[in-house]
C-alpha cells in the first residue's frame, strides 16, 4: 500500500477449498498453510506492485484476535522482515483491519461514526467518535453473525462457508414464510445472540420433516424458504440494534465491515435505516468485505504516522480485544465530544 490510500496490489491466498470438506476451518491445517504460503505470497505481492523489498518502509501485521496458528505465522514473518529491512513494525488489530477496510477508501466519513463489524468471528457494534478511537456498543454473547450462516448453510446440506450460499439459495425464497423470535438479552444490553436461531431453524427442519440439500437434486422450495427467513431475522437483528444505537448515539455515519459486510440483504437493510435517519452508510468495496491484507496495511499506515509502532516484543494476541475508550458513557451521549487517546 501507498500513502495510506492506494493499493499497489492485494494478493489473497484462499484456503476455502480446503476447509470446505471440513464444514468450516481446521486450525491445525490453516496455519500449516499459512506457513507454506507466506513468502510466496509476500513475493507475489511485491511482484504484482512493481516494487522491491528494498522499496518497503513499514511493516504492518495482523496481530490479533484469531487463531494461535496463523497469527504467530504472520507475526513471526513481519518481525523478521521489519528486523532485517530495519523498518518500522505495526501489530494491527484485525477488527480495526476491517473498519478502515471502509474508512480508507472513504475520506468522507464523518465522527462520530457507528461501525458494524460483522464477520466469521466477530458481531460488533462500534462507537467511534473519530479514527482510532472505539468503544464496544454490541457485542455478541454467543456465535458470530457469520458463524450463525456457516452453521446453518451446514444444517441446509449447503456448501463452506455458509454466508454466499445461504445469501444465494435465499434470492428464490420467501423470507416472511417462517417467523423467528427475536432473541431478548435478559440485562437490557444492545448484544446480540444467534444460538436460538440456530437451534430454531434446527427444530424447524426436524418438526417439518425437511430434508438437507443432498447431491445431485434440486433445491426444494422449504429449503430456499428457511434460507431467506433466516437470512432475514439474522440482518434485522443487526440492523435494528444498529439502527436504534446510531440514533442514541447521534452517530453521523453507518460503517459496515467484514466478511457478512457483502450480503446484499444486510446491505439494502443498512441503506434503509440510512435514509430513514438521514445518514450516509458506507461499506467495503467487494473485494475489500472479506479478509485482506491492504486492509490491515490501511489501519497500520495510520497507526504508524501517529507513531504508535510495536516492538520485537510484539506477539500474536488471540483475544485481542478493540476497545480503547472505557467508561465514558455521559460522555458519549454528547456527540460533539472529542476523544483522545
Ligand atoms: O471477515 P471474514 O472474511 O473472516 C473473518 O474474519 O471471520 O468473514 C467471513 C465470514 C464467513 O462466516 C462467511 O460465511 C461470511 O463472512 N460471509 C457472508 C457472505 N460472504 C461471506 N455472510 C453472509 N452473506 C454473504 N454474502
Ligand atoms: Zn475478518
Amino acid at each position: 500500500m501507498k500513502d495510506g490510500r492506494e493499493i499497489l496490489s492485494s494478493i489473497i491466498a484462499s484456503q476455502i477449498e480446503m476447509h470446505k470438506p471440513f464444514g468450516g476451518v481446521v486450525p491445525e491445517l490453516a496455519s500449516r498453510e499459512h506457513l507454506e504460503k507466506i513468502r510466496p505470497i509476500v513475493d507475489e505481492a511485491l511482484r504484482t506492485a512493481g516494487v522491491t523489498i528494498g522499496d518497503i518502509n513499514a511493516i504492518a501485521v495482523t496481530q490479533g484476535p484469531g487463531l494461535i496458528g496463523s497469527l504467530l505465522v504472520g507475526v513471526c514473518y513481519a518481525k523478521a522482515l521489519a528486523f532485517g529491512l530495519g523498518v518500522p513494525l505495526i501489530g494491527v488489530n484485525h477488527i480495526e483491519g476491517h473498519v478502515f477496510s471502509v474508512i480508507f477508501e472513504n475520506p468522507d466519513v464523518e465522527y462520530p461514526a457507528l461501525a458494524l463489524v460483522v464477520s466469521g468471528g466477530h458481531t460488533n457494534l462500534f462507537f467511534v467518535p473519530e479514527p482510532g478511537s472505539y468503544k464496544v456498543i454490541s457485542r455478541t454473547r454467543d456465535d458470530a453473525a457469520g458463524e450463525a450462516f456457516d452453521k446453518v448453510a451446514k444444517m441446509l446440506g449447503l456448501e463452506y462457508p455458509g454466508g454466499p450460499e445461504i445469501e444465494r439459495v435465499a434470492r428464490e425464497g420467501d423470507a416472511s414464510k417462517i417467523k423467528f423470535t427475536r432473541a431478548k438479552i435478559s440485562d437490557g444490553r444492545p448484544d446480540f445472540s444467534f444460538s436460538g436461531l440456530k437451534t430454531a431453524v434446527s427444530k424447524h427442519l426436524r418438526e417439518n420433516n425437511i430434508q438437507p440439500v443432498s447431491d445431485g437434486l434440486p433445491l426444494t422450495q422449504e429449503i430456499k424458504d428457511l434460507a431467506a427467513s433466516f437470512q432475514k431475522s439474522v440482518v434485522d437483528a443487526l440492523v435494528g440494534t444498529a439502527k436504534s444505537q446510531a440514533e442514541n448515539l447521534h452517530a453521523r455515519t453507518l460503517v459496515v465491515a467484514g466478511g457478512v459486510a457483502s450480503n446484499s440483504a444486510l446491505r439494502e437493510a443498512c441503506q434503509r435505516a440510512g435514509q430513514q435517519l438521514e445518514i450516509p452508510v458506507y461499506f467495503p468495496s467487494r473485494h475489500l468485505s472479506t479478509d485482506n491484507a491492504a486492509m490491515i496495511a490501511a489501519a497500520g499506515y495510520f497507526h504508524i504516522l501517529r507513531g504508535e509502532l510495536s516492538d520485537l516484543h510484539m506477539t500474536a494476541d488471540v483475544s485481542m480485544r478493540l476497545q480503547n475508550l472505557e467508561n465514558q458513557d455521559a460522555q458519549l451521549r454528547d456527540s460533539k465530544v472529542r476523544y483522545k487517546l
